[in-house]
């Protein structure tokens, strides 16, 4: 197994996971440092090109921002989110995690699905394609608003087998979108791979966001978004002051003249 991957798994009760996303070079090679996973999210569907839905994000533009991505990525392990409708059967979804890894040499991919996607996933492992799994809200199936997760016992149970299922099918890792917190830690505590919470409580093994929330680029105002900078304004700060200087002829001075 990748070596990368392998470090992933042995940090379950060690040290927790670390990981953001990225759609461009320039975002990643900041975050790649600090992260052990970055994630090509279909998020830049609504992140970037302001779709109401993941749905929306074709293969191609994701490839390209994978693309980007990889030149910036070095250390951390890079996980390409396949959109919708890019894995509906074992064949399909072959040839496209092949054409994918081959385009963008990402390392892995994910998955967002359980039970219904089982074969897909058993396939795509055997032939040796890396998987990340992906329960709670997954937001390829979401028609309209979002809501957490595992407040039912019907809905605790089928997400706490799809986990299972999911460890024994060989993913590497789950990630676990906005579930309610005693599941999560239910789920934490009883599969061996790693858990990565988004909106889903301290209990997971690790934790991840989309960067363009966590550093303010968005207006995003969801409850488990934490802003650590409102680079918005530092952008704002200094676009208004390079207009300024243009406008009183204080900037191009000889120095940054030819
Ligand atoms: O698309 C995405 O960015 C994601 C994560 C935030 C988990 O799936």
């Amino acid at each position: 197994m990748n070596e990368k991957i392998n470090n992933i798994i042995n940090k379950k009760n060690n040290s927790k996971i670390i990981s953001l996303t990225a759609y461009s070079k320039n975002i990643a090679q900041i975050i790649d440092k600090y992260v052990d996973i970055t994630l090509v999210g279909d998020s830049v569907a609504s992140v970037l090109y302001n779709y109401n839905t993941t749905r929306k994000i074709t293969l191609k533009t994701m490839i390209e921002h994978a693309k980007s991505v990889r030149m910036g990525v070095n250390k951390s392990l890079m996980v390409f989110d396949m959109p919708y409708n890019t894995y509906k059967n074992k064949k399909i979804a072959l040839v496209n995690a092949k054409s994918v890894i081959k385009k963008t040499k990402s390392d892995a991919i994910k998955l967002e699905g359980g039970f219904k996607i089982k074969q897909v996933v058993k396939h795509l492992i055997k032939n040796k394609i890396p998987v990340l799994g992906h329960l709670g809200i997954m937001p390829q199936s979401v028609r309209g608003k979002f809501k957490s997760k595992g407040k039912t016992d019907l809905e605790r149970k089928k997400i706490l087998n799809d986990a299972k299922l999911l460890e024994k099918l060989g993913v590497f890792a789950i990630v676990l979108e906005c579930i309610e917190k005693s599941l999560a830690k239910k789920i934490t505590n009883e599969i061996k791979i790693p858990t990565i919470g988004i909106g889903s409580s301290v209990n997971c093994d690790g934790q991840i966001l989309v960067t363009d929330d966590l550093i303010g680029l968005t207006n995003s105002k969801i409850r488990f978004v934490k802003k650590y900078i409102n680079i918005s304004k530092n952008i704002g700060h200094a676009v208004k002051k390079f207009k300024q200087e243009v406008k009183s002829k204080k900037y191009p001075t000889k120095k940054y003249s030819y």
